[in-house]
């Protein structure tokens, strides 16, 4: 089985730590769409696709990404870190995912780290971001171990 896990993490890479975890459990090749080259994505069984969440919404570069690749018919997870960490956040993406005729098999979200000072006034957003500290942590990497290993044995 060959994947790939193709990631957007601009912040403080703390999605890129996640996508890590699941290319390791994956044997996985990982790419920073940043450094995009050449991708063959016939070549791959299963393909993650994740970001950090910025203002709401994932980057608008993974949609763009996502929107010119042929992945009908591929097994395919969306994944994010959040200030939150809730997994609503990859509901657009994984609709995305759906519409290209992948085969969406699960769908990941952790907290990640984010110092509200550097970019609101937003006093709520103080007290996420004290919570958000320290992660992702032991326990979210665990949960990444778990659910890429689920998804790995569905494919088998
Ligand atoms: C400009 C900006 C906007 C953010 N907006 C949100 C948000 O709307 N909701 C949230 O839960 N977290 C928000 N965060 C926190 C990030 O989603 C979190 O730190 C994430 O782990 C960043 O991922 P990265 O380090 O991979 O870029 C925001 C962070 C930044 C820098």
């Amino acid at each position: 089985m060959k994947s790939l896990i193709l990631y957007c993490s601009e912040y403080k890479k703390n999605t890129e730590r996640i996508a890590q975890v699941f290319a390791k459990k994956a044997n996985a090749d990982l790419v920073n769409i940043k450094n995009l080259g050449d991708i063959h994505i016939e070549d791959y069984d299963l393909i993650g696709f994740g970001s950090g969440v910025y203002r709401e919404d994932l980057s608008p570069k993974l949609y763009k990404l996502v929107d010119n690749l042929d992945i009908k018919n591929k097994s395919v997870f969306a994944f994010s870190t959040s200030g939150v960490g809730m997994k609503f956040y990859n509901k657009k993406l994984v609709n995305k995912l759906k519409s290209k005729g992948a085969i969406v098999k699960g769908s990941f979200a952790c907290k990640g780290y984010f110092s509200a000072k550097e970019f609101t006034n937003v006093k709520i957003f103080d007290l996420l971001g004290k919570l958000s500290q320290g992660h992702p942590n032991n326990k979210d990497f665990k949960e990444a171990e778990r659910f890429i290993n689920k998804i790995i044995e569905t494919i088998k």
